[in-house]
């Protein structure tokens, strides 16, 4: 019926927010009702994290992906070494 969730490829957008997004607004147009009216945002967190967590769970003879593929953006971490007078 859906998309295939386990795999990167995301018709709404990757990652948390646009996860949470999807759920919480639904796709109407498309068969997916919106689910704020059904749960909590606790637990549109809950689905969203749920959702994350099938990435690469692909069982053989799932759907072709769809969408665009979604690479989480790195923050880089502050080298706090960096900037440091020497004596
Ligand atoms: C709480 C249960 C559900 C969750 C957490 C959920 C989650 C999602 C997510 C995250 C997407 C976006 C996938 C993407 O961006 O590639 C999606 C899409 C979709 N879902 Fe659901 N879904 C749920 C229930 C349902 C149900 C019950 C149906 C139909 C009876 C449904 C039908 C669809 C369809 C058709 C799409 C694709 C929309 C499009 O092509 O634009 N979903 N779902």
């Amino acid at each position: 019926m859906g998309p295939n969730l386990t795999d990167k490829y995301w018709i709404h957008g990757g990652g948390v927010k646009n996860v949470y997004a999807t759920i919480k607004a639904g796709v109407p147009a498309k068969g997916m009702i919106s689910w704020q009216l059904v749960f909590s945002q606790k637990q549109i967190q809950q689905l969203a994290s749920y959702v994350l967590s099938l990435q690469g769970t692909s069982s053989p003879g799932g759907k072709a992906p769809e969408g665009q593929l979604y690479v989480e953006p790195v923050i880089a971490a502050k080298d706090s070494t960096r900037g440091t007078k020497s004596l």
